[in-house]
Formats: C-alpha cells, sequence, structure tokens
C-alpha cells in the first residue's frame, strides 16, 4: 500500500479533533471507547464535558456509577462506560493510576479489546500495533479487492494481518488515524470521493469499478420487536421507576413496562399482587426506539397508583427525573 500517499493527506487534510491535540492515552482511550458505534459529531459535546468533568483516570474511578451513567446518557451502547469505569478502577489498583503502556497489558483490561488497545499503542505510544475498525475495513477491503465476508472473524483476522504489516512499514500514530480518517472522508460507505483519495492509483474496487459492492457484508439477521405495555405510575409524592437489571440498559432507569396485549391485562397481572391503578387518560401514546438487535414499540399510559407497590419499583420525584440515568427510549416519553 501507498503508506506514504496515505500519510501526506493526513497530515494536510485530517479534521481538527480534541481527541488530537493529544498524546495522552486516557484521553485517546476515552475518545476510542465514545466514538465506538458512535458518530464523530455525537460524540464531541460528550467528550468535552467528561474530559473537563473527569481529567484524568483517578478523577473517573473515583466517581459514582450512576453519576457517570448520566454523564454519558444519550450515547448508546452503555455496557462500554461500565467497562471503563472498571477499567479505571482496575488502573488505580493495578498500575497506581498511571496508564499502562504495554499492549498485553491493556487488552487485560474490562472493554479493551484489540481494536481499542491497538489504538491507543498506535495513537499514543506509536508502536506498530494494528487497530482494525468499520472503516479500516472498508479501506482496506476496497484497496485490495478482498471479497470475503467481513462479518466473519476468521476473514477479519486476515484484514488485521494485513494492516499489521501496513504499519509495521508506517509511522504508526499516523497509519492509524490516517485509515481511520481516509474511511470517514473519503471512502465512505456510500457515494466515496475517489477523486480526491490519496490512494486511488492503485485501490481495486476504484480500477475495477467495484466500489459499490466492496466491502462484503453479509445481511444481519431481522431485529426482534417487543411490544411493551409501559406504565407511567403517579403518585402523591413522584413517579415510580424501575432500575433495569437485564443486559440492555443495565442500571438504567426506566419506566416498567410489560410485554403484554393490552393495557386490560396488565391492570389484572397488577391487580392479582395488589396493585391498584386507575387510568388517567385511556389514550394511547405510542413511542418507537430502535436498538442494534431489537425494536421497541412503546404503549404508554398515564396511571394513578391508588395502592400497593411492585418489589422493584423505586419512587422518584418528578423534578429528580431529569437527574438520573435513563434510556432515550423512554427519556422521549413526555409526561403529563
Ligand atoms: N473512529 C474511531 N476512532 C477514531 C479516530 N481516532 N478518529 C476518527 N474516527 C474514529
Amino acid at each position: 500500500m501507498d503508506v506514504k500517499s496515505l500519510e501526506v493527506w493526513y497530515q494536510k487534510d485530517h479534521r481538527k479533533l480534541p481527541f488530537r491535540e493529544t498524546k495522552n492515552p486516557y484521553i485517546i482511550w476515552i475518545s476510542e471507547i465514545m466514538l465506538q458505534q458512535t458518530q464523530v459529531e455525537s460524540v464531541l459535546p460528550f467528550f468535552v464535558r467528561f474530559i473537563k468533568k473527569y481529567p484524568t483516570v483517578k478523577d473517573l474511578a473515583f466517581t459514582e456509577e450512576e453519576t457517570l451513567q448520566k454523564d454519558v446518557e444519550g450515547l448508546g451502547y452503555y455496557r462500554r462506560f461500565r467497562n471503563m469505569h472498571l477499567a479505571a478502577k482496575k488502573i488505580m489498583s493495578d498500575y497506581q493510576g498511571i496508564f499502562p503502556n504495554k499492549y498485553k497489558e491493556l487488552i487485560e483490561l474490562p472493554g479493551i479489546g484489540k481494536y481499542t488497545a491497538g489504538a491507543i499503542m498506535s495513537i499514543a505510544y506509536n508502536m506498530p500495533f494494528s487497530a482494525l475498525d468499520g472503516n479500516v475495513i472498508r479501506v482496506l477491503s476496497r484497496y485490495l479487492g478482498i471479497s470475503d465476508d467481513m462479518r466473519l472473524e476468521k476473514n477479519r483476522k486476515k484484514l488485521d494481518l494485513i494492516n499489521q504489516e501496513n504499519i509495521e512499514c508506517a509511522t504508526p500514530y499516523i497509519y492509524t488515524q490516517a485509515m481511520m480518517e481516509l474511511g470517514a472522508l473519503i471512502c465512505k460507505p456510500k457515494n466515496p470521493k475517489c477523486d480526491m483519495c490519496p490512494i486511488q492509483e492503485h485501490c481495486f474496487a476504484y480500477t475495477n469499478d467495484q466500489i459499490e459492492s466492496l466491502p462484503v457484508l453479509s445481511k444481519l439477521k431481522e431485529k426482534k420487536i417487543f411490544e411493551y405495555i409501559t406504565l407511567i405510575l403517579h403518585t402523591e409524592n413522584g413517579y415510580f421507576l424501575r432500575k433495569r437489571d437485564e443486559e440492555l440498559l443495565k442500571n438504567m432507569y426506566e419506566y416498567p413496562q410489560f410485554e403484554a396485549e393490552s393495557i386490560y391485562s396488565v391492570l389484572s397481572e397488577l391487580e392479582n399482587q395488589d396493585v391498584s391503578i386507575e387510568l388517567l387518560d385511556s389514550r394511547q401514546l405510542n413511542y418507537q426506539h430502535v436498538f442494534t438487535h431489537q425494536i421497541w414499540k412503546i404503549n404508554v399510559y398515564h396511571v394513578k397508583v391508588l395502592s400497593g407497590k411492585l418489589d422493584d419499583w423505586i419512587l422518584v420525584e418528578k423534578q429528580r427525573i431529569k437527574d438520573i440515568p435513563m434510556a432515550i427510549a423512554h427519556r422521549k416519553i413526555k409526561l403529563i
């Protein structure tokens, strides 16, 4: 690969982003975790606030889990931040708060896989370790004309080896960022800007008119649809919420919801558990939220709690609701 042209292009044309102003491995780590599955534009305001509030590993390690969840509310994929918190604590206990600078140590930290370890090693420490993300997969598949299905781990492994060979002949901190930047700005999934590409000349897909067909990514499974009856449970002193224990959105708060056919089956289910409620408004309000692997169809009812409660319901004052971590699927429900 024409690494030199790629690096020259990056140094001239890359976006000036706050996490590129530093070699601080802690800051690089935070940015890489936030950028997983999330666009740069969405990450930026969160990132800037986050680094101001938690300028060091120590600040992050000593915050409360719930405070951290609230700080990242809206970014999605919240497990990454629970892992981030655990990793910060581990860096405090095992490395006296000094960010590890060995691949083998990084990969042992919660939430740091091959990609993130490679990104930190190359960007922060300028060491030749491959960081293969979706952008890099797209660039390499097109450039080399590889038509293997990149949803398969074994095929990604092959690309990872190629990326490793490339970075060993490059300036690692520039190469890793240049590949990502090329994928984000030029070699985009749709309508790539091949006429502006610094490595167009030897690109297989460009030369053979296969830009649209590469990379090959087999179709994902259909998303599962869940229909919920979701209750806004009004009491004299606030609302009942529930702290989720499920893997999806773990530890975030939600309005209690039930997989049920109708509000009436929920009412009778609750009555059987000695909870008496009254519909405040029989109009049903519908919301929908699309996750990576599932879709929630939420039918919302406002109800007054006359007596009783379920074990996992937690009373929250109305003005406190805005301060607790809540998934956007429920945050967007309007209260009356
Ligand atoms: N996506 C993931 N890491 C990135 C980075 N360092 N720059 C731009 N986009 C990214």
